[in-house]
């Protein structure tokens, strides 16, 4: 586990407010940060439930503090902000937001991607802030943790990119995938992935018991894995001349919605280099060695017993990444399975984890939780 010797330990807790706390990011976010010791929680929007106490729309937090949702109008200063906005609306509101706050955490897919370009192609329509997009560090502080230690806005990663870019990231920059063939990766999500809107897909004759393709092509979320794992190879073990070549993975991603309230299960098939010859001991050293010092990743290899892969039903609540996978015998696919709760590490967990960087407080503060078993 990383330890920071540099760790902010003054005794006044910083001031949050959170934008958008009625929806299921938002009260996930509020769950987190009623309980971490270096947070004070200020102010929790929401339009529709103004001057309710929060407990009338988020049951479990009802022994908490009594805060009372406000208006976006009424926001006050603060040093945080975190954003649960629906994309479009944050950028909508940015300017005025922020004015509130010299930090933001922004959970919404409006400042992930680093052109404007990009943006118009996958959301189908034009960004109206564009200078602020590279002021934004993408926020999976597995991949970015230096940048966010100084970053005053951090855009959290989408939940399905999390999961796949985290299986993904240690072959990619290891440079061991054969990026000559497609990968293709898989989601399976829980039906919190679309937020706490009602609509006929998620009423419940209609969404219980589904297994359905929600998103075969398209999925918002490939525009960021295409970002992000666009890098240079980068393996302490490869001859130095081998290292830095650039690489640009032909990345096909599909979602299916399946019977799950929260968790992603992400199955990636890729295709080994040949040449490598690598065996399944040369693939966990990758993995451990690009992410020893991440306390969220776990490893998942064991020989019996039900749990042999990662599985996102014992990840409820937790801030953790499990990750596995197993070789083809008769071939080199590999296939990755990686799981999350798609509402902690796809959302509000990676987003304190976000703020712990930023704020200089221990990275884990406030996400210990270890995940209930059974469940
Ligand atoms: N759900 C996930 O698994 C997940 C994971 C990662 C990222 N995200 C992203 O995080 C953001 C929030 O997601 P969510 O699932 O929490 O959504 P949600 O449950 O639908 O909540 C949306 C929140 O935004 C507020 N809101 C909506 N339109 C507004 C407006 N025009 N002005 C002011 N407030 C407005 C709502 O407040 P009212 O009470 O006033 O309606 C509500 O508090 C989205 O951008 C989503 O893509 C979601």
């Amino acid at each position: 586990m990383e330890t920071n010797n540099n760790q902010n330990n003054t005794q006044e807790p910083i001031k949050v407010s959170i934008v958008g706390a009625s929806g299921y990011t938002g009260g996930e976010l509020l769950r987190l940060l009623l309980m971490h010791p270096k947070v004070k929680v200020m102010q929790a929007t929401s339009e529709r439930n103004a001057k309710k106490l929060i407990k009338t729309v988020h049951p479990n937090l009802r022994h908490l503090r009594p805060i009372k949702f406000t208006s976006i109008n009424d926001l006050v200063a603060c040093d945080l902000l975190f954003l649960c906005l629906p994309h479009k609306t944050t950028m909508e509101k940015i300017s005025q937001l922020k004015q509130l706050a010299p930090k933001i955490i922004d959970l919404s897919g409006d400042f992930r991607l680093k052109t404007k370009e990009d943006y118009q192609k996958w959301y189908e329509h034009e960004h109206t802030n564009p200078e602020l997009l590279n002021q934004f560090v993408y926020g999976i502080p597995e991949l970015h943790k230096e940048d966010m230690k100084n970053a005053n806005y951090i855009s959290s990663a989408g939940c399905n990119a999390t999961c796949t870019i985290l299986g993904l990231y240690p072959l990619i920059k290891a440079g061991v995938i054969d990026l000559k063939l497609p990968i293709i990766a898989e989601s399976k999500c829980g039906s919190s992935e679309g937020g706490n809107k009602f609509s006929l897909a998620s009423h419940h004759p209609e969404r219980t018991g589904c297994v359905r393709s929600y998103k075969p092509t398209r999925h918002r979320h490939t525009a960021e894995m295409l970002q992000e794992l666009s890098i240079p190879i980068d393996n302490p073990n490869n001859a130095p001349e081998d290292n830095g070549a650039e690489q640009k993975p032909n990345i096909h991603f599909s979602a299916t919605s399946i019977q799950m309230i929260r968790g992603i299960l992400t199955t990636s098939h890729v295709f080994l280099k040949p040449e490598l010859n690598l065996t399944e001991l040369d693939i966990w050293k990758i993995y451990r060695s690009t992410y020893k010092d991440q306390p969220f990743i776990r490893f998942v290899n064991d020989r019996s017993g039900i749990y042999r892969m990662p599985e996102p039903k014992i990840l409820t609540a937790t801030n953790f990444c499990d990750i596995g996978f197993q070789k083809d015998p008769q071939s080199n696919r590999l296939v990755v399975i990686s799981a999350i709760d798609n509402l902690m590490k796809g959302a509000a967990g990676q987003a304190v984890q976000g703020m712990n960087i930023m704020m200089n407080f221990e990275e884990t503060l406030g996400l210990e939780f270890p995940g209930l078993h059974p469940i």
